[in-house]
């Protein structure tokens, strides 16, 4: 193996190499499935006497969660092991081992390539094999360098450990769960199918338990995540599929899960029983993440999306139909192969038929083994680059109409943190909005309802409501919209209420269990928030990350 020989003596005793008090950083890139794997590999890891640390520094495993989907993301990727390298040769020189591992979709789509290119890295596990990092890693303190870019067929998610109550404690009180991985749809684009490989759906009764697992330590939000998740077809109690809708009333039955999500969805997988399930279940939040990508016709059938854009439009409509107050974000894709100005204008267009409350934004990036990467007529970087500010700049105008329309409202808040300032806590609206309000930090876990007084750029702020927040669905719901139309007024939750669109203000660095938003990542998330040259935010952001990433 590569680095060094002899083993100083702190490894050689514990069945993987190392020994001692063993530390471990796991830093993610890219969506909620990679923040969701992140938790599941250091659950995994635990029982070998790893403790996680957030200081790559202290750490004598350091874990890289790779992102693929756009070059942006997988060089990433490159320089954080060129910082990474240089911690493990400081280590080095003190006799301190530090193994270095890349795991997620970078590693299963360039396997030995990696240790080529950043020879400090001991091991490459791509998204099937985390439940076999113990064993890589004794094969790692051998001295091998291990790759493990199999998908093999034991099931991945009943070999990891599950996390302690502890683990799930410092989570947070809003907590992903894998249902459905990989994807069968291959988008043009898009390298989803071969990094996470063929769709597969984990039985409900493995859901149910890990749900009602999560609840016990105090999780109070589930979103319920998948690259496809509206694909979802896991085997029920009786051996027959389900489809994802009906999982969401078995999930919203588990005593303490107060609140429902679920993405990322593709727009022709939201069928009836799943759109039903908005009208039926209160807990179901009203804001669902559904990706376009375009609002050409030409550019999507390029893009083998299989829908149009009356298609998506009517499944908007329908979504309405079944719930006055739902509100939408989106990713798009600017300068695919062959865009013209025209199918650009098409997008912008449907951003204002839609009045997104927030969106993902992204240059397209030809990815390797794609059919789009070999398209000809490849736009110039510099159209990519206008189109995106142009577009940003009117998904920003919608989320901050958004945002606007809630000033004077009473939304339901979860409460995740403390705040920004002593004596408040930060929550969450229905919409994924972070809430600035002055509240005990007892009511860290409880769900409130807030009046909301002022926003800034990226959070609402607000006072606690005298009064529970039902009731004013309805006038939110008139108001908002100028076009859904739809106003009808459904009787339940408080949750309702602030539901009429929302505009996902999305996560913050730092934030909660939804860092992942992120969706694939990058930054911010923020959605609609400037941010170059695309709009997603990073793991370890903040809740929401949750909506973004696993792809759609
Ligand atoms: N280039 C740019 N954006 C992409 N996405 C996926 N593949 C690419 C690509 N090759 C975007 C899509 C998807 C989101 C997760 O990332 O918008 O929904
Ligand atoms: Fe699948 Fe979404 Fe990628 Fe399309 S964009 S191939 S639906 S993961």
């Amino acid at each position: 193996m590569r680095q060094g020989h002899g083993r100083p003596a702190i490894y050689r005793n514990h069945p993987t190499g190392m020994n001692g008090s063993r530390k471990v950083h796991i830093k993610s890139f890219g969506c909620q499935m990679n923040v969701y794997d992140s938790h599941r590999m250091a659950d995994t890891l635990a029982p070998a006497g790893f403790a996680e640390t957030a200081a790559p520094e202290d750490a004598d495993l350091v874990i890289l969660n790779t992102c693929h989907i756009r070059e942006k993301a997988a060089e990433k990727v490159y320089s954080e092991l060129g910082r990474i390298r240089v911690l493990k040769q400081a280590a080095a020189r003190q006799g301190r081992r530090v193994v270095v591992a890349v795991a997620g979709c970078v590693a299963q789509a360039e396997g030995e390539e990696i240790i080529r290119r950043a020879p400090a890295v001991d091991l490459v596990v791509g998204p099937q094999s985390y439940h076999r990092l113990p064993d890589l890693l004794v094969r790692v303190g051998r001295g091998e360098a291990v790759i493990d870019t199999e998908f093999p067929l034991e099931d991945k998610f009943e070999l990891l450990a599950p996390p302690s109550r502890a683990a799930t404690r410092a989570r947070g009180v809003s907590a992903f769960v894998t249902v459905q991985e990989g994807c069968d749809k291959f988008c043009t684009f898009c390298v989803v199918p071969y990094t996470r490989g063929a769709e597969l759906s984990r039985p409900v009764a493995n859901i149910v338990a890990e749900v009602e697992r999560l609840a016990d330590a105090g999780v109070r939000e589930v979103t319920l995540i998948g690259q496809n998740v509206n694909a979802y077809h896991g085997e029920g109690p009786h051996g027959r599929p389900w489809p994802l809708g009906r999982l969401l009333h078995r999930v919203a039955e588990v005593p303490g899960i107060a609140r429902l999500r679920y993405t990322t969805s593709h727009p022709r997988d939201m069928e009836p029983s799943l759109i039903a399930a908005h009208r039926e279940l209160p807990s179901l939040m009203p804001y669902l993440h559904l990706p376009v990508q375009s609002g050409s016709d030409r550019v999507l059938a390029a893009m083998n999306r299989r829908h149009t854009r009356a298609d998506y439009l009517d499944t908007i409509a329908r979504m309405r139909a079944a719930r006055h107050d739902m509100a939408f974000s989106s990713d798009f894709i600017v300068g695919f192969p062959g865009e013209s100005e025209e199918d650009f204008g098409a997008t912008l267009a449907l951003v204002e038929e839609v009045g997104y409350a927030g969106a993902f934004s992204f240059k397209y990036s030809p990815r390797p083994g794609t059919p789009a990467a070999e398209m000809a007529a490849q736009v110039p970087d510099g159209v990519k680059s206008e189109r995106l500010y142009r577009l940003q700049a009117a998904i920003d105008k919608h989320q901050a109409a958004f945002n606007a329309r809630c000033v004077g409202r009473t939304l339901d808040v979860l409460f995740e943190k403390p705040g920004r300032h002593p004596g408040q806590l930060v929550g969450r609206s229905p919409y994924l909005q972070p809430v600035q309000v002055m509240a005990a930090p007892s009511m860290i876990g409880e769900i409130a309802a807030v009046t909301i007084t002022e926003i800034s750029a990226n959070s609402l702020f607000g006072a606690l409501a005298p009064v529970p927040a039902h009731g004013q669905a309805a006038a939110l719901a008139s108001e908002a919209s100028g076009q859904r139309g739809n106003s009808k007024v459904r009787a339940h939750s408080a949750s309702e209420d602030a539901r009429e669109r929302a505009d996902d203000t999305r996560p913050e660095p730092g934030s909660s269990a939804h860092a992942a938003l992120a969706s694939e990542a990058s930054g911010q998330r923020g959605n609609s928030k400037v941010r170059a040259p695309d709009t997603r935010p990073e793991p370890g952001s903040s809740a929401h990350a949750a909506l973004a990433e696993v792809e759609g």
